[in-house]
C-alpha cells in the first residue's frame, strides 16, 4: 500500500518520449485526475486518483493542486550565476556586451559575500519559476562556485555548476592561468561532484578567452573525469566567430578547436550553436554533444537565428535555456515562447507538447539527466511545478474560447510566466508556494 510518503493530487502532464520524434500518443502522458505519491525525495507511484486513493493510508498527507497542471519541473540547461545584476543591459551584441557590462560586473565575485547574495536570489528566482535544475556558469573564481553549491545543496537541488576557466581577453580579476585554472577545478570538482545533488561541470568560457595551454589543460581534467558534464559557448555571434579564426589559424572552424581537445563528447553542453557549417553539426552529432538553444538572447543581443529542425537532422540533441544574463527571462514558459518566435521566423514549428517535453524531459536528456529528472515515473527524482494556466485576467480570458489540453498549454507558454508558478517541489518537497508570503521555503 502506497503509505507513509506525501501525496500530490493535480491535473498530471509528463512526457516518455519526444513528440517530435515518436508521435504525441507514445510520448504523452496527461492524467486529468492524477495523483504522485512520493517518498525519500522520489516517486513511488504515479496513475489515476480513483486508482491510487482506493489504496492510500489513510494517515498520507495529500495536497490537493486541482485544477491545476502537475509537470516534473523545469531544467534549464544554460545560464550565468553572476549576472543577475547585467540581464537588461542595454544596446551592445556579444563582444562588446561582455567588455562593457559582464566581465566588470564578474569581477566582484571573488567577494563570497557578494557571490553568495547572488547564488540565494538566483535560486530563489529558479523555484520561483518552477525550476528546479541548471546547468549554471560560475566566475573563474572559486568563491563564486562554493557559494552556489553550498546554497543548492541546503535546498536539496539537482544543479550542474562550474567554475568558468578563462586566461586570456579579459581585465586581470577574472583571468586564471592554464595551471591555475585547472588546479582549482580539480579541487572544486573533488569538494562538490556527486555530493548529494550536486554535479560538476568543466566550464572553458569559450575559445577566445582560453589560451592553447588552458584547453589543453581543460582536456587532461575532460580526460580525468569522462563522466563530468561540459559547458562552454560556441558559434553564437560573428565577431566571436571571425576572433576565434584568427586566435586559432590551425583551426578549420570553431568547432574544430574543441574537438581538438576532446570538448566534443556526451553530456558537453554547447551553448548557442547559431552559425555552424554542416560540417561543425556533423562533429557535434558524432561526438554525442548536445546544442543548446538560448532565444531570449540570441533576440536580445542580435546574435541569430537558431536552426532547431537543423540540429534534429544533423541527430543532435538539441536543449533551450534562458542564458540569463544575456537572456532577459527567468521564465522557461517565456523561454519557450520567445523560442516559438524564433523557429517562426525560419518557417518552423513549436507545438505546445514538443515545447514541454524540451523544458522538461528533453532538457534532462540534454544535459544528461534523464535517468534522473524530467518524467514522473516511480524511481525518478520528486521536482515537480505546479502551474496555473488561468494566472492573470490576459490568461482567464484566453482561456475562455480553449478547447483542448493542447490548446491550453500553448496559451500558456506564450501568456505565462511566474505569475502561473503556483508551487514547486523539490525532493517532494514545496521549496515555493505563491500562497504564502516569503514564497520561497527553507528546506
Ligand atoms: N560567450 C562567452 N561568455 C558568454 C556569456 O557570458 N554570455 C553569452 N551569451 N555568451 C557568452
Ligand atoms: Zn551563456
Amino acid at each position: 500500500r502506497p503509505g507513509g510518503g506525501t501525496a500530490l493530487r493535480a491535473r498530471l502532464l509528463w512526457f516518455d518520449a519526444d513528440p517530435a520524434e515518436e508521435g504525441e500518443a507514445r510520448a504523452v502522458r496527461y492524467v486529468a485526475d492524477g495523483i504522485v505519491v512520493v517518498e525519500n525525495g522520489v516517486i513511488r507511484e504515479v496513475g489515476e486518483a480513483a486508482d491510487i486513493l482506493r489504496r492510500l493510508l489513510p494517515d498520507t498527507p495529500l495536497v490537493d493542486h486541482r485544477p491545476h497542471l502537475l509537470m516534473p519541473g523545469f531544467i534549464d540547461p544554460h545560464l550565468h550565476m553572476p549576472q543577475t545584476q547585467v540581464i537588461a543591459s542595454y544596446g551592445a551584441e556579444l563582444m562588446e556586451w561582455l567588455a562593457k557590462y559582464t566581465f566588470p560586473e564578474e569581477s566582484r565575485y571573488g567577494d563570497p559575500a557578494v557571490a553568495e547574495a547572488a547564488s540565494r536570489f538566483l535560486l530563489d528566482e529558479l523555484l520561483a519559476n518552477g525550476t528546479t535544475t541548471a546547468g549554471v556558469y560560475c566566475t573563474s573564481h572559486r568563491e563564486s562556485v562554493d557559494a552556489f553549491f553550498a546554497d543548492a545543496g541546503r535546498r536539496g537541488m539537482r544543479m550542474v555548476a562550474g567554475k568558468v576557466m578563462m586566461d586570456r581577453n579579459a581585465p586581470a580579476a577574472l583571468l586564471d592561468t592554464a595551471e591555475t585554472g585547472y588546479q582549482q577545478s580539480k579541487e572544486l570538482i573533488e569538494r562538490w561532484h556527486g555530493k548529494g545533488r550536486l554535479d560538476y561541470a568543466i566550464t572553458p568560457r569559450f575559445a577566445p578567452t582560453s589560451t592553447e595551454a588552458q584547453l589543453e589543460a581543460c582536456e587532461m581534467l575532460a580526460g580525468e573525469y569522462p563522466e563530468l558534464h561540459i559547458q562552454t559557448h560556441l558559434s553564437e555571434n560573428t565577431a566571436e566567430i571571425a576572433f576565434v579564426r584568427k586566435a586559432f589559424a590551425w583551426s578549420k572552424d570553431y568547432t574544430e578547436v574543441y574537438e581538438r581537445y576532446g570538448l566534443v563528447r556526451p553530456k558537453a553542453m554547447f551553448g548557442h550553436c547559431i552559425h555552424l557549417s554542416a560540417r561543425e553539426r556533423g562533429a557535434l552529432a558524432a561526438g554525442g554533444a548536445t546544442a543548446v538553444f538560448c532565444p531570449t538572447s540570441n533576440l536580445f543581443l542580435g546574435s541569430g537565428l537558431f536552426d532547431l529542425a537543423g540540429m534534429r537532422e544533423a541527430g543532435i540533441l538539441a536543449g533551450i535555456a534562458t542564458d540569463i544574463g544575456g537572456g532577459t527571462s527567468y521564465s522557461m514558459l517565456r523561454t519557450a515562447s520567445e523560442g516559438y518566435k524564433v523557429l517562426a521566423l525560419a518557417g518552423q514549428r513549436l507545438p505546445a507538447f514538443d515545447a514541454f517535453h524540451m523544458l522538461t524531459a528533453g532538457n534532462a536528456a540534454a544535459m544528461g539527466l534523464d535517468n534522473r529528472i524530467g518524467r514522473i515515473a516511480p524511481g525518478m527524482e520528486a521536482d515537480f511545478v505546479v502551474l496555473d494556466s488561468h494566472a492573470t485576467a490576459a490568461m482567464r480570458r484566453r482561456m475562455e474560447r480553449v478547447e483542448t489540453l493542447e490548446e491550453e498549454l500553448f496559451a500558456l507558454i506564450v501568456l505565462g510566466d511566474d505569475r502561473a508558478t503556483v508551487a514547486t517541489y523539490v525532493e517532494g518537497r514545496r521549496a515555493y508556494d505563491r500562497a504564502l508570503p516569503a514564497r520561497t521555503l527553507p528546506p
